[in-house]
């Protein structure tokens, strides 16, 4: 149970279309300090699984917002303005890896790189939170505890780099990692009520991890419903001194 939040807490899933953040909405809707989840994703007319989910359920808002798209993030600060002034949690979720669409999959070596894969994992990856924290801050501004989490990955670590490859993905969760830092130093003068963090899930199965589960051992290979329960626990014990770090599913510091 996530006691740290406040009765009748508005939370916020960027992000929730599928793996990851779907399970977050799904925990969070089972919260009893929760009022209200704001669940967004890109296209909320294919997202089925999570359309399902609000069918019964009036506490979930499904929201369009694509992160690379500022004013689609504009947009769905605006709508969840117009239902409340406050958010107690906001969960960045949706990231890239791969994808079939647009032939992106992560590089082996230097002559796989190709500029629009890049932009387009930076665009999602890095600057989505960035954006997303842009517009919602008016949201976050009150005197009750919040957190910005952003969902990041440790192979963004540039101390724990060991194995190279995967250039866009690496380089835009080193990105979407210091972006969380040099916010998190912003909101602990303004906002100081905030705990600004980034978090790293483990290998959860997913379909951004699917293609490479191979060599991950099971007992490393998460649920998404193990991954989420981890990382609410995570949540829930953030101090105001945790601001700023970048923490794993266990709640252990990885280097930046
Ligand atoms: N799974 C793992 O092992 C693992 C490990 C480390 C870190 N992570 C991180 O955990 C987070 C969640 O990953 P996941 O495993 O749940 O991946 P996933 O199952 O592939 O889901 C990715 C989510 O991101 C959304 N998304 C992609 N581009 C978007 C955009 N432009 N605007 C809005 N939403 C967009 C997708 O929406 P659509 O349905 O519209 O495509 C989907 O909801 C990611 O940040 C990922 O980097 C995952």
């Amino acid at each position: 149970m996530l006691s740290s939040l406040p009765a009748g807490s508005n939370v916020l899933v960027q992000g929730a279309s599928r793996g990851i953040g779907l399970e977050f909405t799904r925990q969070l809707l089972a919260e009893p300090q929760v009022e209200r989840v704001f669940a967004t994703c890109r296209a909320p007319q294919t997202a089925t699984a999570l359309t399902s989910l609000a069918a019964g359920e009036p506490r979930l808002r499904v929201l369009a917002l694509d992160a690379s798209d500022e004013d689609s993030i504009r947009a769905a600060s605006v709508a969840v303005a117009s239902v409340t002034p406050r958010l107690h949690l906001v969960v960045n979720c949706a990231g890239l890896l791969h994808d079939a669409a647009s032939g992106i999959s992560p590089e082996k070596r230097l002559a796989d790189i190709r500029p629009d894969a890049l932009a387009t994992s930076f665009a999602v990856n890095a600057l989505g939170p960035l954006v997303v924290a842009k517009h919602f801050e008016g949201l976050l501004a009150h005197n009750e505890r919040a957190v910005f989490a952003s969902i990041s990955a440790r192979v963004g670590s540039i101390g724990d780099n060991r194995l190279g490859g995967w250039y866009a993905y690496r380089g835009a969760k080193a990105a979407q990692n210091m972006f969380t830092k040099t916010l998190s130093i912003e909101w602990a003068r303004s906002r100081r009520n905030v705990i600004c963090v980034a978090l790293h899930p483990g290998t959860t199965d997913t379909d951004l991890s699917r293609p490479f589960q191979a060599n991950v051992a099971p007992e490393k290979l998460f649920s998404s419903e193990r991954t989420v329960r981890q990382l609410l626990g995570v949540v829930d014990a953030l101090q105001p001194e945790d601001t700023g770090r970048f923490l794993g599913w266990d709640g252990a510091e990885i280097p930046w």
